[in-house]
């Protein structure tokens, strides 16, 4: 069924927003379930598309799944297939996530290729040399990894880069290794620090999450349990750009503001008054912004890549140029097409991509190319005079439970509607 999101421009956002579960914590740590044959109860565990292509996998590895409310129950003691068919790869390409903890679990696991996506290749080199530091056999055969890991050791894992999924994956396979595992080069982001406490809070002892060296304690006796999941950061960005740029004053709920802090750092810069509390973050604009030094993505506690499109968008009309470098993807400007539809004038030369604001944009007809560059698309509607109608927003549904909910309840003109 085809749906399109309506954005009517021009109106100032106001009011308070409690800020969903974390997609990139939530993910791992329903990966993390099946280190336990027990029940797991992931609370502030968010409606996603990308929770529906887990719940999947979950339940054709043979786990039971269900709601209570906003908290998702697991049940993996009747887990029987360590096999994620292509079909669910292909659904969600972060389903690799899921081959570390089914080593870990079966000591046998067989994924297919994840499919690439839009972002560029998203090979998985490092995640497959990390598992094999750990002693798994992986061989591809037709499109299929077939990963055996009879005797997995703990050992000394060196990322080449911070990957946030090869850390995830390192960190995963270790709980089934027997002995200490050290990975060095560990992606910092704080979804990997959750991924820590649920783990913890399983029985496990993982220390240094949040660090670039993690150690992990493989063979614990870990049990189910109940768990909170963080909010949403790049929600969080998401919904902060908007109302820096529609103007107004608005309260997100519920967020650590640290790993909010580049992303409100650029806001004041262009003119907002931004203050933080202990969870909560406030916003105060005029709508007018002005350009700001140049963002640089970085893995974390850098800029995140996550939120360029975003806070792109809300820097379409602000005086003068702004430059972005985007260091961690090679192909993340594809919302640029789309925005130009609307009147932005944003140059890209490879990583590197100047905004010159513009006095008015348009509505017009758009696509979402991806998750954030679809958010992106309606922060531009946000601006735009008149309508903006925007397809293909089930890339949109993979990351936030309603952004039209969510941005109606800050006073904005947006509707879902549902086609033939
Ligand atoms: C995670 O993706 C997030 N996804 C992404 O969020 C986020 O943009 C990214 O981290 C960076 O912060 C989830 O957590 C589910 P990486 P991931 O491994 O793990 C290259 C969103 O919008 N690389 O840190 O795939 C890779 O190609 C999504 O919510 C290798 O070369 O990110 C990329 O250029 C988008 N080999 C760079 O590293 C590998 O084996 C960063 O990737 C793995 C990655």
């Amino acid at each position: 069924m085809m749906c399109e999101l309506l954005v009517e421009g021009g109106e100032r956002l106001y009011g308070e927003l409690t800020i969903q579960g974390s997609k990139n914590s939530v993910l791992p740590i329903l990966a993390a379930t099946l280190l336990c044959a027990d029940t797991c109860v992931i609370e502030n565990c968010p409606k996603l598309r990308d929770v529906d292509a887990s719940i999947a996998i979950l339940r054709y590895l043979g786990c039971c799944t269900h709601w209570e409310d906003s908290a998702l129950v697991v049940d993996t003691a009747r887990m029987d297939r360590a096999v994620v068919p292509d079909a669910l790869m292909r659904e969600m390409r972060s389903s690799v996530i899921f081959l570390g903890a089914i080593l870990a679990r079966c000591k046998e696991a067989t994924i297919c290729y994840p499919g690439g996506c839009e972002l560029g290749p998203r090979p998985i080199d490092l995640h497959l040399s990390a598992l094999s530091a750990l002693g798994a056999e992986i061989r591809e055969t037709g499109g299929e990894l077939k990963c055996r890991g009879g005797t997995l050791l703990g050992s000394d894992v060196y990322l080449p880069m911070p990957s946030v999924g090869a850390t995830e994956n390192a960190l995963l396979c270790a709980c089934g290794a027997d002995g200490v595992t050290t990975i060095y080069n560990a992606a910092r982001e704080p979804e990997i620090v959750d991924l820590q406490n649920f783990i913890n809070a399983m029985g496990g002892n993982v220390r240094g999450a949040g660090g670039s060296i993690i150690t992990v304690e493989g063979k614990r006796a870990l049990h189910g349990g109940t768990y909170r999941i963080i909010a949403d950061r790049i929600a969080g960005a998401t919904y902060l750009c908007a109302a820096a740029c529609c103007g107004g004053e608005v309260r997100l709920r519920g967020v650590d503001t640290r790993p909010l802090s580049t992303v409100s750092g650029a806001l004041s810069e262009a003119g907002c008054t931004v203050k933080s509390g202990e969870d909560d973050v406030f916003l105060q604009s005029d709508g007018s912004l002005r350009s700001i030094r140049p963002v640089r993505t970085a893995p974390y506690p850098g800029f995140p890549t996550d939120a360029q499109p975003v806070l792109m968008a809300a820097l379409l009309k602000s005086a003068g140029s702004t430059v972005f470098v985007e260091n961690i993807f090679e192909n993340r400007y594809r919302h640029v097409d789309e925005l130009a539809r609307m009147g932005a004038e944003v140059r890209v030369a490879g990583r590197v991509a100047v905004v010159t604001g513009r006095e008015h944009l348009h509505g017009a007809r758009v696509k979402c190319t991806d998750l954030r560059a679809g958010a992106a698309l309606v922060i531009a509607g946000l601006q735009a005079d008149g309508l903006t109608r925007i397809s293909r927003i089930e890339h949109i549904d993979r990351g936030y439970e309603s952004i039209e909910r969510d941005l109606y309840a800050l006073g904005a003109h947006v509707r879902r509607e549902t086609g033939t």
